[in-house]
This record gives structure tokens, C-alpha cells and sequence, in this order.
């Protein structure tokens, strides 16, 4: 029988802490929900202790994941534990995931406590825990750069008071695969107790050697690792799960281990993510990047043709990338349009989702003759990610020219009510969101990013635009989609405003119930 190696997935906490990263409570709990699809063993779901929003998110998370373990980080202080605590109490499985750095630079420095208060600190807190909860993890974060008979005195100390995982971070991405192979073996030489914990590992990406460096400590005898769906994370990244798992199942001849993840999934895990955050992956990407599975020169088209594995080491179907052949257009049936989300894996859809979506699928095929797999993905994520629309773009006008300032006319429906503004600015997009934020009359909004891309290729194809809107405390991401790029524009940022209304809203509501 192979080992299991566990996959911990930390999208939600450290993924979300990089840059444009970030989601509200909706988006984490449909990404927290596509994990789940995917198989992962453990979501870490946030920092429960963060902010009310952290906590909040590691409560739905805990309270709405069916079968998978929900994790929450907690520094080392009973504060922290017990918060997570509270947040992970509807959990199936609560872990408790507390860490504490043991480097020298980390302890001198940062923590400002001795290594004795270090060890001592460790201990309790691992005691303390272990009267909340049946799970716990401990991170010696920075270990990679922890003197080794310090760190291993340390896991000594916490496994001697019931911690069952033992995670080993290269916090700061400095390892090497041969270096962590070794420093994996030496734990599992010196730490006594080791045989009642598993080793973790969590690399960070900072030399490009993330998932090296972890597919080097499973082969050294890891049994989980902690990793983020497209690679996000701190910095350059943390180790890409995708990456990570591919490398498991296409080389088991080399590795001989088993993960419990559905591959199917990783390809709509990571288009998901995408969606939700705005941050692309680098068409190179592997595994889940938009040319990964493409061949462009002729040489290799002709291997492949005679033969798939003359160029192809895995297959696209195997991370759930299916180019069904069956294209609809604007004669297909309801029945048709079904078996397609079938198909693509969507069949959890309310009956009224189906026809709400059958709709949007005869208008698009109104406007585009061919409606690829790639169309009615972009339909179906947009459904999913929709919450109640307070402002719908009802109409536009916008004129505009080389020569002249653009004018945009916008009429917004609100509870029935219709409302219509005019603006002046340099191009459509500026003209149309000025005009937006002035008639929403939410104070001052500045736009924080946008961009619009092609669904698939040719020139009737769907637009998907994203907008980043700050009121100045808090960003709010919009999305919107339409065969007209400016269409797509406005109705990101109508969307945009929807969110933070929509989260204010909520979040009020919650206020008033404790
Ligand atoms: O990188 C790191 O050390 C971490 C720990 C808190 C697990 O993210
Ligand atoms: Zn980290």
C-alpha cells in the first residue's frame, strides 16, 4: 500500500494574505466549497483572530464544509487559541493550527523571548490547545532556519503534550531540495517521539523551489504538506498545489505515494480562484496556464497526432480540462444546454438556476453564433458569485471620438426606481464609471484595478471585466460579462458597488444580532 501524503491547503489564509489576493466572506466560502470538490484533506479557512472578517469567514467555512477538516491559524497565546476556537466549533473536523517561530533571527528579533521562554511558550500553549481540541498542528515557523537541536527540542516538547502534526515551514523560501530532503531526515532521526506526529511541510516560493523543496521532504517522509491552489501566497508564492499533486500522480513511479485529491478538479479550482481574486496565472503556468496543454509547432502537432505521449506526459482530461467537441448555438434545446453543465461537471443547479441560466445562454447564442465550453463556464462562475443586485445597469449611451471629450449616459434601475446621470472624461470606461459612482452616492470610490479579457478567441466573443473599487477602508471586486466590452465594464462596476453595499449590509445586520 502507498503512503498518503495529506494535502493542507492554505488559500484562504496565506494565499489570501498576498497582494490583490484578497475575498469577502461569499467568495472564500465558494472557494472554501470547490476544495472541497477537489478533495483537499484540510482547508485552512483564515486567522481567526485577524479581524472580524477572518473570524467570520473561519465560522461559515467550518459551519458549511460537509466532510473536509477545517483549520484555523492562532499565534501562541491562549487568546488566540480560544478565538479560533469559538470560530471552529461547527466544524466535522476543528484542527487548531498555532505556531511559533524558533529561528534565532525570528526569536532575537521579532518575538523578542529567549529560546527557554520559547520552548516553555511552545509547550503550554500545546497544552492548552489540546484541552479544546482533538486535532492540533504546531508550526515552528522560520524552521528551516532553526538551529536543528533547538527545533527538535522543541517538536520534542509539543508531540510529549499531544500534537499530532508537526509542521516545518521554510518561511522565507530559502531551501533547497536537497537541504530539505536532509533536514526532513534529520527530524525524523532526532525527535524522539516523531512516531506519534506527522511531518509537515510549508515552503514558500521566494527561489522558485516550492514545489521541489516539498516533493524532496515526502520523498524524505513528509506525510503532509501545506500548499495554495494556483500557487498564491506571501511574497512569490507558497507551493502550488496543482503543481505539487501532478507531480505525484505523473511520476508515481518515482514517488509511490497516494494523494486524496480529485485531479478532475484542479483545472476549475484554479479557473475559480482566478475568477474570484482577479490575479491571473502566467500563461505558462504549469498545469493549470492557459498554453500548458496547447502545442503550437508544427513538429510537435504531428507527434501528436501519430501519438499523444510523443509530446504529452499527462493528459488535459486528467486535471479536468475537457474540450468537449459539442458546441451549442442558438438552436440547442434546454435538453442539450443540461447535459453540457452535466458534462462540465455543474449539476447541483436548482431547477429555476437552469432556467435562469438557459436564458442568459439564448441571449448570448443571439449573439455568437458558436458557444464554447469556455462561454458557459463564464456564464455558470458568474451565477455562482451572484448576490442580490441593489443597482442593475439598465441602459447607456456613451459617444466618444478622438477629437471630443466622451459623454456617458447611464440609467440605473434601484428598487424599481430608474435613475440616469451624465459625465465627461478622457475615454468610454472612465466616462461610464464616473457617471456610476456619481449616481450610487456612496461617497468617494477609487477604482483600484480593472481589466477586461477574451472568453475564447474571434471577435464575437464574451468579455469578462473585473473592476477593484476602495471606498478607502475596504476593496470590493466586481465581474461582469457581455459580448461588448464596455457592457462588461460597467456592469463589473455596478457590480462592484452591489458588493460593498451587499457586505455592508451584511455585516450591519450581524452588528444588531449580537
Ligand atoms: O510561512 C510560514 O511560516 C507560515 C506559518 C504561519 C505556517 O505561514
Ligand atoms: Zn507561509
Amino acid at each position: 500500500m502507498s503512503r498518503i501524503i495529506r494535502i493542507f491547503d492554505t488559500t484562504l489564509r496565506d494565499g489570501e494574505q498576498s497582494p490583490g489576493c484578497s475575498m469577502n466572506l461569499k467568495e472564500k466560502l465558494e472557494m472554501a466549497k470547490q476544495l472541497e470538490r477537489l478533495k483537499v484533506d484540510i482547508v485552512e479557512a483564515g486567522f481567526a483572530i485577524a479581524s472580524p472578517g477572518d473570524f467570520e469567514s473561519v465560522k461559515l467555512v467550518a459551519n458549511e464544509l460537509k466532510n473536509t477538516t477545517v483549520a484555523s491559524l492562532a499565534r501562541s497565546t491562549e487568546k488566540d487559541i480560544t478565538t479560533a476556537y469559538e470560530a471552529l466549533k461547527g466544524a466535522v473536523n476543528p484542527r487548531l493550527h498555532f505556531f511559533l517561530a524558533t529561528s534565532d533571527i525570528h526569536m532575537e528579533y521579532k518575538l523578542k523571548m529567549s529560546p527557554e521562554e520559547v520552548v516553555k511558550q511552545a509547550i503550554a500553549m500545546a497544552k492548552f490547545a489540546r484541552n479544546l481540541f482533538g486535532e492540533v498542528e504546531f508550526s515552528a515557523e522560520d524552521a528551516s532556519r532553526t538551529r536543528p537541536e533547538f527545533l527538535y527540542r522543541v517538536l520534542e516538547g509539543v508531540i510529549n503534550e499531544g500534537v499530532t502534526i508537526v509542521n516545518v515551514p521554510d518561511t522565507v523560501g530559502y531551501a533547497t531540495p536537497d537541504e530539505h530532503a536532509r533536514f526532513i531526515g534529520g527530524i525524523r532521526n532526532n525527535v524522539p517521539n516523531i512516531d506519534k506526529a506527522t511531518i509537515s511541510v510549508h515552503v514558500h516560493n521566494d527561489l522558485g523551489l516550492g514545489v521541489a523543496n516539498t516533493l524532496a521532504a515526502i520523498q524524505a517522509g513528509a506525510g503532509q504538506v501545506e500548499c495554495t491552489v494556483n500557487g498564491i501566497g506571501e511574497r512569490a508564492g507558497n507551493a502550488a498545489l496543482e503543481e505539487i499533486v501532478m507531480a505525484l500522480k505523473t511520476r508515481h513511479d518515482i514517488y509511490q505515494v497516494e494523494t486524496n485529491i480529485d485531479t478532475t478538479e484542479i483545472y476549475r479550482s484554479s479557473r475559480l480562484l482566478t475568477k474570484l481574486t482577479g490575479v491571473k496565472v502566467q500563461p505558462n503556468k504549469a498545469i493549470v496556464g492557459e498554453n500548458a496543454f496547447a502545442h503550437e509547432a508544427g513538429i510537435h502537432q504531428h507527434g501528436m497526432m501519430a501519438n499523444k505521449e510523443t509530446y504529452e506526459i499527462m493528459t488535459p482530461e486528467s486535471i479536468g480540462l475537457k474540450e468537449n467537441k459539442m458546441v451549442l448555438g442558438k438552436h440547442s434545446g434546454k435538453h442539450a444546454f443540461v447535459e453540457k453543465l452535466d458534462s462540465l461537471g455543474y449539476s447541483s443547479f436548482t431547477p429555476e438556476e437552469v432556467v435562469d441560466l438557459f436564458e442568459q445562454f439564448k441571449v448570448l447564442a443571439d449573439k455568437k453564433k458558436d458557444i464554447s465550453d469556455k462561454d458557459i463556464l463564464a456564464l455558470v462562475e458568474q451565477k455562482q458569485l451572484a448576490i442580490p443586485e441593489i443597482y442593475f445597469l439598465d441602459r447607456f449611451i456613451i459617444s466618444t471620438g478622438n477629437t471630443i471629450s466622451t459623454a456617458a449616459t447611464i440609467r440605473l434601475r434601484k428598487n424599481g426606481d430608474l435613475i440616469e446621470g451624465v459625465s465627461l472624461a478622457d475615454g468610454p470606461i472612465s466616462a461610464g464609471f464616473k457617471a456610476i459612482s456619481e449616481l450610487v452616492d456612496c461617497g468617494e470610490l477609487t477604482l483600484i484595478d480593472y481589466g477586461v479579457e477574451a472568453v475564447t478567441d474571434g471577435t464575437d466573443a464574451q468579455g469578462e471585466a473585473h473592476v477593484k473599487i476602495s471606498d478607502g477602508t475596504h476593496v470590493y471586486h466586481g465581474r461582469g460579462l457581455s459580448t461588448d466590452i464596455i457592457d462588461a465594464s460597467l456592469k463589473a462596476y455596478v457590480d462592484a458597488v452591489n458588493q460593498m453595499l451587499y457586505i455592508k449590509e451584511t455585516q450591519e445586520k450581524k452588528n444588531e444580532n449580537s
